[in-house]
């Protein structure tokens, strides 16, 4: 008889856990879904994220708001991360564009912007006339690039971030010039000439269009050595070793102007290497996820990879083909 009463005991507690449990899930569900229906009032775009929202309320992190945005960010980084991060290394937030830095490398891992009309149309006298390149000295200095590194090197310091997508305000376009920014690259015919012509791409982009994104980031592409190996070569500059990247990619997501309009994706590497004169942008598309697959990150994680990912490409590109 105890023995009976002990175990009705133990059944009415379970059953009351459980039922506890699923009023919570009840409640906490219904409020995701209030919280979900007033930010798609304000921003119809917020839609396509739908999934991940409900996704960052079942992980329920007191600290991180939506794709581990720490709650409180400022405004602009909410703007500009609206689709996520591509990766969570030493990210580092800037008045108009953040990046994640690679301390090893001392090159960014990637550099996320929002691009507008403001940003490009930009404010009289503002622009790089009166930019100087400079180190950052919000990285610690045994992990920081010096202007040393790039001189003499034979490299260009490139920039992940343009200048010229920065015009708004003159902190802006100066904060472009920051090493953090910047990578080696080579001058004739990349600098000035194909990754230039990419960066006016995304300008004119953002003319025609209005609300642009664009991740720009270095690659160390390994080549094949045969019987299924691989190796990683590339150069390093100065004292502090500064790691010239083998390639560099821009991800570009356009931003639909109707309602509830498809977003627009697409994807460039070129190699870090003079590219002739004659060829075309469209010989460099690639497939974002052999981006994702040779960086290690994660692009626009918040919009649903099957309505963007059709048979556009091919599997590899014909940079990865002939420029290895
Ligand atoms: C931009 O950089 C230049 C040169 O380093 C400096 O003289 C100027 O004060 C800076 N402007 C702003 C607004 O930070």
């Amino acid at each position: 008889m105890r023995r009976l009463w002990h175990l009705l005991g133990v059944a009415f507690g379970l059953a009351s856990a459980v039922g506890c449990f699923l009023v919570g899930a009840y409640f906490q569900h219904t409020h995701a879904t209030r919280q979900l229906q007033q930010l798609v009032q304000q921003d119809v775009y917020a839609y396509y994220i739908s999934p991940k929202i409900f996704a960052a309320y079942a992980r329920a992190d007191p600290q991180f708001g939506f794709f581990n945005i720490p709650k409180g960010a400022p405004n602009h980084v909410q703007r500009i991360m609206k689709y996520g991060f591509p990766g969570l290394d030493d990210v580092r937030l800037y008045s108009d564009f953040v990046l994640s830095y690679d301390r090893r490398n001392r090159v960014a891992h990637w550099v996320c912007e929002h691009l507008q009309l403001a940003n490009l149309q930009g404010a009289r006298g503002v622009g790089r006339a009166s930019a100087t390149y400079r180190a950052d000295l919000s990285v610690p200095s045994n992990f920081r690039s010096t202007l040393a590194d790039y001189k003499h090197s034979g490299f260009d310091r490139g920039h992940l971030a343009a200048a010229g997508n920065h015009r708004g305000q003159q902190v802006h376009c100066n904060e472009t010039f920051l090493l953090t920014n910047i990578a080696p690259q080579i001058g004739q015919g990349f600098n000035s000439g194909a990754w230039n012509k990419l960066e006016i791409y995304v300008r004119e982009l953002t003319q025609s269009f209005g609300s642009v994104y664009v991740c720009t980031g270095p690659l160390f592409k390994p080549r094949a050595q045969g019987n299924r190996k691989w190796s990683v070569e590339y150069q390093m500059i100065g004292e502090n070793m500064v790691a010239v990247p083998t390639h560099f990619f821009k991800v570009i997501m356009v931003e639909s102007r109707l309602p509830l309009g498809k977003p627009y994706m697409e994807a460039y590497v070129l190699p870090n290497a003079p590219i002739p004169d004659q060829s075309t942008l469209r010989d460099f598309l690639c497939d974002i996820r052999e981006i994702e697959h040779f960086a290690g990150l994660h692009f626009f994680q918040g919009i649903r990879r099957s309505a963007i990912f059709g048979s556009n490409y091919p599997s590899e590109s014909k940079v990865f083909r002939e420029f290895a």
